[in-house]
């Protein structure tokens, strides 16, 4: 089974990454999932969605068909969002512009947000309220926020505050388990085919 982590920040460097390298790192520790991909959105990959995309225009096939094949592959994801001014950042949300229910469709995901500050909630309320509806990725109900994120999940334990950096390691690796074990059970709802209906292509 593969998962994916989309790092949602356009910084290079970003703490996002960090974020996604150290759940990159605990995906593997566990071996639940037999392989792990980061898809970032740092340094914009992804052009603003424009008609070409519905048109099928060769621009966006050439972009597009690959990474679709990446995203099909997958079986969860995790979603990692800083807090850009109380919203997730537009690259993220033109993501989910450009997938669709082929790549995210009945496929869980484990959102991770991240401030370096006391922020963090609000991109959890967006990405819940306005990013699954048509291409139907389900979020876990556990989510993370990462509060003070330059002082955890750092490299260097001196740079780290010890017990919020012990208690963030602790709840991303259960959280993960838990995406795993969606994983394995959502596999089955989307092989029983029920969620394929031509008379319902989006949600409402
Ligand atoms: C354009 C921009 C807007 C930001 N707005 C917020 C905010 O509204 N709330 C917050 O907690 N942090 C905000 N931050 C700080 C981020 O929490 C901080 O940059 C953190 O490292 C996560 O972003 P990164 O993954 O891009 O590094 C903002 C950062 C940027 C670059």
């Amino acid at each position: 089974m593969k998962v994916t982590v989309v790092s949602g920040s356009h910084r290079t460097p970003s703490q996002s990454m960090k974020v996604s390298e150290h759940i990159r790192g605990a995906l593997e520790a566990t071996g639940g999932f037999s392989e792990v991909e980061i898809f970032g959105l740092n340094d914009n990959p992804l052009p603003l969605w424009d008609q070409g995309v519905w048109e099928g225009a060769a621009r966006w096939s050439e972009l597009l068909d690959p990474l679709r094949a990446r995203l099909q592959a997958s079986d969860a994801f995790v979603i990692v969002s800083p807090e850009w001014h109380g919203q997730v950042p537009a690259g993220l949300k033109n993501f989910f512009l450009l997938c669709s229910a082929r790549e995210l469709g009945h496929k869980p995901a484990l959102i991770v947000t991240v401030s370096s500050g006391d922020g963090g909630s609000y991109p959890v309320a967006e990405l819940r309220m306005s990013s699954y509806k048509n291409n139907r990725l389900c979020y876990l109900p556990e989510h993370v926020i990462i509060r003070n994120v330059e002082r955890v999940l750092n490299e260097d334990a001196a740079d780290n505050d010890s017990a919020a950096d012990q208690y963030f390691r602790a709840r991303i690796a259960w959280n993960l388990e838990i995406l795993h074990a969606y994983a394995l059970a959502l596999k089955g709802v989307r092989e029983s085919g029920i969620t394929h209906n031509d008379l319902f292509k989006n949600g409402m």
